[in-house]
């Protein structure tokens, strides 16, 4: 049975009078979830890696939730460990793995926490879920608001791709589309309406659910039989995965089932790098930036308030580092995903392989090395990022000649286009 010890503050000790209250109120911090672990011995890692159950419930006992009926689970976790061949040898890599987590329930990364967060919601009582997103978290609270019997209503931004609005709405959610910008209009709002209607929060304010990230921990760490990897890239935005992944590697730890930490890389798109700015100056809190324009528009924030800073602390603890990147570059880095390796990812997902495309350039990551990017969001999230031309979707006439025309024209075996 998972055992929540408590919600504590991590700058301050204090704890909350009661388990719905997330914030602390005596510094304003996130609290953090303390989850009792000591029984736990290392036969059950064997017992765990020998479950039926390839979801991240399999780590249950890492998990805040009391009582198993209280799963609200679409079979989230589990996802391939590739070894990509051919995409490693392009970019100078023995040992490159791809975590695929676009074949998540709905296509990205989010469903690692909001199988926890939902469950949590449940056991706590709740029976409206909301979350403010730049798009997959919304399609994502929606699926688990929708299998737990819960209303949710999600807030998007004006010019949210419509297949991201679309998942969630063909879900059941009642999707707001807000004129104004994310980090701090919608932003404002959402506070305001979780503190008038009393909706459950589905943020990266809210402690319960990023614990759902550390099972890219554990999974890691399980799929390469032990083995740390040496390199861990996250494409990143309000922080969560850093810090849930550092957590859990160090729960590990703890546990003595690893002897070692891999080092951690946040990718950030150059129009949207809070983290890696705040990282470079070597501050420990984040200064909050305008986010422009970019290709990558899932990690498109501007203003990670709830756990930048605890990311920075994490990158750095982790002897890791943070990386911009250009649309150009990770534009590329979604090309060579498919053409390589066989996975379509949305552009804000490439920006971990285009991280390491940079760090192996400069030689900071070995060729040897082994290295996991995260592939966080499926590419049909946000298809038009392909940029089909209409020659492409012109029909030809049904003849060997005009077949042999099309293939000559074709330009497709430039894998670095
Ligand atoms: C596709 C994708 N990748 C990565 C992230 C990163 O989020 P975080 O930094 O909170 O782990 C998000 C969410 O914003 C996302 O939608
Ligand atoms: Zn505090």
């Amino acid at each position: 049975m998972g055992d929540v010890t408590a919600l504590r503050c991590p700058k301050c000790g204090s704890q909350p009078a009661a388990p719905t209250i997330f914030k602390c109120n005596s510094c304003g911090c996130i609290l953090e979830v303390q989850v009792d672990i000591d029984h736990l011995a290392p036969s059950d890692l064997q017992t765990i890696s020998n479950s039926r159950d390839q979801s991240i419930w399999r780590w249950f006992d890492f998990f805040p939730i009391e009582n198993r009926n209280a799963i609200i689970s679409l079979g989230e976790g589990g996802t391939p460990l590739i070894h990509a061949v051919r995409l490693g040898a392009q970019l100078g890599l023995s040992r490159l793995y791809l975590k695929n987590d676009t074949v998540l329930p709905t296509g990205s990364l989010k469903d690692r926490s909001n199988s926890v967060g939902i469950s949590k919601a449940k056991e706590l009582g709740f029976t409206t879920a909301t979350v403010m997103s730049t798009g997959n978290a919304a399609a994502s609270v929606a699926a688990y608001s929708a299998a737990a019997g819960m209303r949710s209503i999600v807030m998007v931004p004006a010019g949210t791709a419509p297949s991201k609005i679309i998942q969630a709405r063909a879900c059941g959610a009642t999707v707001v589309v807000i004129d104004g910008d994310f980090d701090y209009d919608v932003a404002k709002l959402y506070q305001a309406a979780i503190q008038e209607f009393g909706w459950y929060d589905c943020l990266s304010s809210n402690p319960y659910r990023s614990e759902g990230k550390k099972s890219y921990a554990y999974e890691m760490v399980d799929q390469l039989d032990g083995e740390v990897p040496d390199w861990v890239i996250h494409p990143t935005a309000g922080g969560t995965g850093i810090c849930a992944m550092w957590k859990g590697f160090q729960e590990f730890r703890a546990l003595g089932w690893i002897n070692r930490q891999p080092r951690l890389v946040a990718s950030q798109s150059e129009a949207a790098a809070p983290i890696a700015a705040a990282f470079d100056k070597g501050l420990t809190d984040i200064e909050p930036v305008v986010a422009r324009a970019t290709v990558a528009e899932s990690i498109r924030v501007g203003n990670p308030s709830s756990l930048g800073w605890r990311a920075l602390a994490a990158l750095r603890e982790a002897d890791g580092t943070a990386v911009t990147l250009g649309d150009e570059a990770i534009l590329t880095a979604q090309s060579l995903t498919g053409r390589l390796a066989g996975i379509f990812v949305e552009p804000a997902a490439g920006t971990s392989v285009a991280a390491v495309k940079k760090l192996r350039d400069t030689g900071t990551i070995g060729a040897d090395d082994l290295v996991v990017c995260n592939l966080t969001g499926h590419g049909l999230k946000q298809p038009e990022a392909i940029g089909l031309t209409d020659q492409e979707l012109r029909p030809i006439a049904p003849t060997l000649e005009a077949l042999r025309e099309q293939i000559h024209k074709s330009t497709d075996h430039d894998v670095t286009r």
